[in-house]
């Protein structure tokens, strides 16, 4: 079947099985490897995009059901206003440790931001609580939202990097 998908406000046409999904498309056909591979159902959040800004588990998405929906990736986040804003607290928190769920970890964060701008202990909590980190960032993921959020490096309450279980 053909299939046209618009991905970071480029169009594709794609020759593709209905059921492949949309992650499969994203890094084997399109070379967009941003977005990584973890669980395939929909139970870990590393492979997050946006769909007209929402997230969704591009691992379970076919193809054939994105539509004309705008697919975000991680590789275009930057370009948006929240995805910047949540990019830039990121890097100000040095949340990343292997960096393998970050992506994943960003797109949420900006999905988050996009409905919720002040959001609450409690709505990041609900937010992010599908998205695993196997190193255990949610410390700094959580700073770096509400830094994000509040543009207020001390309301991030970053934690020392001696405080990090041993990362150099
Ligand atoms: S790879 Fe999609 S949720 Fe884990
Ligand atoms: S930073 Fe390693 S899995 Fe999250």
């Amino acid at each position: 079947m053909s299939y046209t998908i618009r991905v970071n406000g480029h169009s594709h046409v794609l020759d593709t099985s209905a059921d492949m999904p949309l992650l499969w498309v994203l890094r084997d056909i399109l070379g967009m490897t941003g977005t990584k591979f973890g669980c395939g159902i929909a139970q870990c959040g590393a492979c997050t995009v946006h769909l007209d800004g929402a997230p969704v588990r591009s691992c379970v998405l076919p193809v054939s059901e994105v539509g004309d929906r705008r697919v975000t990736t991680i590789e275009a986040i930057g370009d948006t206003e929240n995805g910047k804003r949540t990019q830039d607290a990121w890097l100000a928190v040095d949340v990343v440790q292997c960096g393998y769920c970050q992506s994943g970890q960003i797109m949420a964060a900006t999905a988050l931001l996009n409905r919720t701008p002040a959001p609450t202990d409690r709505d990041i909590d609900a937010a992010m609580s599908g998205n695993i980190c196997r190193c255990a960032t949610y410390v700094r993921i959580r700073a770096a939202i509400k830094q994000a959020a509040t543009g207020n490096v001390e309301a991030a309450q970053v934690v020392p990097l001696v405080a990090r279980g041993g990362r150099p």
